[in-house]
């Protein structure tokens, strides 16, 4: 399985290390050698080999300038290119407009590629029509990594509780702003936490998306679309963040047994994202750190829950993986 890879920051460079450190086990137990072919970055140049990167080599550069296998050949030249089989976009996204990972999905998919995303810009501005060109050229589009890192939050709705009718989803989507609500609650500052959050990898390049609430709100229309078969936009969503809440409100919320929360859910009917006290027994209550959680309201299963880690480089470049090995199996 050859790659084009579009963005190698954090997220890229563990998925690479991954593909070093998994090699053996995904020849043996599934027959599957996966070659990063391209590699695209805004500022660090591209790379492109047919026959396959040496990613050891490439993840000891900081700059492909010079490289044997640096290329001026234009990325959406590369990812149409025949020996590419599945396009990557995992590059921070504008979740406004969906670029650069719109553009860069709408030619692979066009041109017959199957395409895996972790970034959420495409998707949230034009899951249908992204779906449907993959229909139509009978490529896969998978997601995984969008919502939750490499918790399987997408193929627990999609493929484990197909039969079942979802009528709500609702979870704590966002990594950087439970972080910070967790800390929070020791007694760190909002600003210590936040700094924590980006030294962790936690946060966005620009955290105010995260803690403003918009972050959690991108993936809600991904929810939206992918469950609901809506499509719709950020404005139409109700978005409140976590920076008004005080420490006082955290104290407050403490001393009633309850702990403030950025919920996030969407039903047939629309979405918000917001800071909510919930009790202790709800089990989203529990849920600390970065790591994530999600609730989808069955009518055959009622209420199932999944929880687990919601960002980190290694955690969403296992969700690169897990779509890679997906597509394997699909054949
Ligand atoms: N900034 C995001 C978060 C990363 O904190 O959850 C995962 O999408």
């Amino acid at each position: 399985m050859k790659i084009a890879l579009n963005g190698f920051g954090t997220v890229g460079k563990a998925f690479a290390q991954i593909l070093i450190d998994k090699a053996q086990t995904l020849q043996k137990e599934f027959d599957l050698d996966i070659q990063i072919a391209a590699i695209n970055t805004r500022t660090r140049g591209t790379l492109f080999n047919p026959e396959g990167l040496d990613l050891s080599k490439v993840l000891a550069q900081s700059n492909f300038t010079g490289m044997a296998d640096a290329t001026q050949t234009a990325f959406k030249d590369i990812i149409t290119h025949d020996v590419i089989d599945v396009v990557l976009d995992v590059a921070p996204t504008d979740i406004q407009t969906g670029q650069p990972g719109l553009d860069i999905c709408r030619q692979a998919l066009s041109a017959g590629k199957d395409v895996v995303v972790a970034s959420k810009g495409a998707l949230a501005v034009a899951f249908n029509e992204l779906q449907e060109k993959a229909q139509q050229t009978r490529s896969h589009l998978l997601y995984e990594g969008s919502v939750m890192a490499g918790t399987p939050a997408i193929r627990l709705a999609k493929q484990d509780l197909a039969g079942c009718t979802i009528t709500e989803a609702r979870g704590i989507l966002n990594g950087t702003t439970n972080y910070i609500l967790t800390q929070m609650e020791t007694g760190m500052t909002y600003a210590d936490a936040l700094q924590q959050a980006q030294e962790l990898g936690y946060a966005e390049p620009d955290p105010t998306g995260d803690v403003e609430g918009w972050d959690a709100a991108a993936k809600i229309l991904i929810l939206s679309a992918a469950l609901f078969g809506l499509q719709l936009k950020l404005s139409d969503l109700d978005v409140t963040g976590i920076t008004q809440i005080t420490p006082e409100d955290i104290a407050a919320a403490q001393a009633a047994g309850e702990r403030y929360k950025l919920v996030a859910s969407v039903t047939a009917q629309g979405g918000s994202v917001k800071p909510i006290r919930l009790p202790l027994i709800d089990p989203l209550a529990n849920v600390g750190g970065a790591t994530n959680a999600i609730t989808y309201r069955t009518d055959l299963m009622g209420d199932v829950t999944l929880i687990g880690a919601g960002a980190g480089p290694r955690q969403t470049g296992f969700a690169l993986l897990s779509d890679l090995i997906d597509i394997h199996r699909r054949g």
